[in-house]
C-alpha cells in the first residue's frame, strides 16, 4: 500500500532536497523546471560521494577490489532498473548516456534492418531526439517517414495512425508522455496496433518515469528508454530496454572496449548482451547514482507521486487561468504536471526573464518540439513543470510572478 503525500509529507520530502533551500536573485527557489531535469535528494548526492570516496574504479576489468566493488554496485543498479521496469532479462536493460543516446542505438540498429520504401511511424508531439535520428535512419535506408498528426487540444489523431498503419510499416516511435504539452498518449493501443501489422514500437519514457512506472512486460513494448536525471538521477547516464530478440538482431552501435568477445586484425566477434552495446568505460557513478534514484522514487511511491501532481496540475490550471489573456497549450484531460502557456501578444521569453527575478525557475522556448510550435503558429511558451516536491504556495508564487510580468510587458 502506498502512503498519500499530504502536505506535511511534502515538506518533509522537501528536506530531501538540498538545492531546495537555496535562494535566487533574493527570494526562495521556486523550481518548476522538472520536465527539462529533476533535482537530486541527498541520498543520491550521497551514492555519488560514496563511489568517489570509497571504490572509484573501473569496471568489469580488473580482479582488485576497489574494481570488483565497482562492477558488483554498477551490476546492483542495472537489476534495480530491470526491476523498476519489470523487464524479463537483466541484459535486456542497456546503461546508456540517456534517452538521446538509447533512440539512437536503435535508429542506427535498424539501418540494414529496413528496405527502401519501407515505412516508420512517428508522432507529432516529439521531442528532437525522437524525430531526428530516424530522419537520419531515412536518409541511410530509404525508408519514408509518416506523421500521426495532433489535434488542437494537443492528442494525436487516432484514426489517422490507423490509416497510417500498414505491412508497410516497420518501426513506430511515439513517446509516452509529451514534454512540451503533458499529454499522455494512448501506448498501449499503438503498441497493440502496430503489432497487429507487424511493426515494432520504441516509445521514449523520458518524460513518463518521473510520474509512472511502466511495465514493460505488459505492455508488450519492444523498445523503452529513459533518462536517469528526469526521476532525481544524475544526467548523463540513461536506460534503453529492448526485448531480447531485438537486441539481438540489432548490430553494435560503437566499437570498442568491453563489447567484444575476441579481437584480431582478421576478425572481432562481439560480447554478448548488455555489453555488446556497452563499449568503452561507463559513466559508473552515474549508473550507480541511477539506481539510488529509483530506490527514492520507489520508497515515496508512483500512486502518491501521480495522485498529488494531479493535485498540483489542476490548482495550477485552475489559478493560472484567471488570468486574462493567458493561454494554456494541451488541454487534453489526459495529461501530467505540465502546464505550457503563453500571454496575448508577449513573448514567452520576457516572461521567463522577469519571473526568474523573483526565483521562479520556468523554461521558455520550443522545448526541442519545433513541430508541435509550428502547429500553434507560436515560437515557443511558457512551460511550469510540477513534481511531487513542489507545493500550491509556489504555484501562488508563480501566478503572481506571471502576473507581474503581465502587468511590466503590456
Ligand atoms: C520526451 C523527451 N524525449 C527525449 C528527451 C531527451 O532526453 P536526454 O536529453 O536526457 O537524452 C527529452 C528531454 O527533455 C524529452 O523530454
Amino acid at each position: 500500500m502506498q502512503k498519500e503525500i499530504d502536505m506535511l509529507d511534502v515538506l518533509k520530502i522537501r528536506e530531501d532536497f538540498p538545492i531546495l533551500k537555496r535562494e535566487v536573485n533574493g527570494k526562495p527557489l521556486v523550481y518548476f523546471d522538472n520536465a527539462a531535469t529533476s533535482q537530486t535528494p541527498q541520498v543520491v548526492i550521497d551514492a555519488i560521494v560514496d563511489y568517489y570516496s570509497n571504490y572509484n574504479a573501473n569496471i568489469h576489468r580488473g580482479v582488485h577490489t576497489l574494481s570488483q566493488e565497482a562492477t558488483d554496485a554498477y551490476e546492483i543498479a542495472r537489476k534495480k532498473v530491470q526491476e523498476h521496469f519489470n523487464a524479463k532479462l537483466t541484459h535486456e536493460i542497456i546503461l546508456t548516456s540517456g534517452t538521446t543516446h538509447s533512440i539512437n542505438i536503435i535508429a542506427t540498429g535498424f539501418t540494414n534492418l529496413l528496405s527502401k520504401g519501407d515505412e516508420i511511424i512517428v508522432s507529432a508531439l516529439e521531442h528532437h531526439s525522437n524525430i531526428v535520428p530516424w530522419q537520419m535512419l531515412c536518409e541511410r535506408s530509404g525508408a519514408i517517414l509518416k506523421v500521426i498528426p495532433m489535434n488542437q487540444e494537443g492528442e494525436l489523431v487516432m484514426d489517422v495512425y490507423d490509416q497510417l498503419l500498414s505491412d508497410k510499416t516497420k518501426l513506430v516511435f511515439t513517446n509516452h508522455i509529451s514534454n512540451a504539452l503533458g499529454t499522455i498518449n494512448p501506448i498501449e493501443e499503438i503498441i497493440e496496433k502496430a503489432h497487429a501489422v507487424g511493426a515494432a514500437v520504441l516509445i521514449d519514457g523520458a518524460q513518463s518515469c518521473p510520474h509512472i512506472k511502466p511495465d514493460v512486460q505488459s505492455l508488450d513494448v519492444d523498445f523503452y528508454v529513459a533518462s536517469a536525471h528526469k526521476l532525481c538521477g544524475p544526467t548523463g547516464v540513461g536506460m534503453l530496454y529492448g526485448k531480447e530478440e531485438w537486441l539481438n538482431k540489432i548490430p553494435p552501435y560503437q566499437g570498442g572496449g568491453e563489447m567484444i568477445e575476441q579481437v584480431t586484425f582478421e576478425k572481432t566477434t562481439y560480447a554478448g548482451l548488455p555489453h555488446k552495446f556497452e563499449a568503452g568505460t561507463p559513466n559508473i557513478c552515474g549508473g550507480i547514482a541511477f539506481g539510488a534514484a529509483l530506490d527514492y522514487m520507489n520508497t515515496i511511491g508512483f500512486d502518491a507521486i501521480a495522485t498529488y501532481e494531479n493535485q498540483l496540475l489542476e490548482y495550477g490550471t485552475q489559478k493560472l487561468l484567471e488570468i486574462d489573456g493567458l493561454k494554456i497549450y494541451g488541454t487534453s484531460k489526459n495529461k501530467t504536471s505540465v502546464i505550457s502557456f503563453n500571454l496575448e501578444n508577449i513573448h514567452p521569453y520576457d516572461v521567463g526573464t522577469i519571473v526568474d527575478k523573483l526565483g521562479i525557475a520556468v523554461r521558455t522556448g520550443h522545448h526541442c518540439a519545433q513541430p508541435i510550435m509550428d502547429f500553434y503558429k507560436i515560437p515557443g511558451t511558457i512551460r511550469a513543470s510540477f513534481s511531487f516536491y513542489n507545493t500550491k504556495e509556489e504555484i501562488d508564487a508563480l501566478v503572481e510572478a506571471v502576473k507581474k510580468a503581465k502587468m511590466m510587458l503590456s
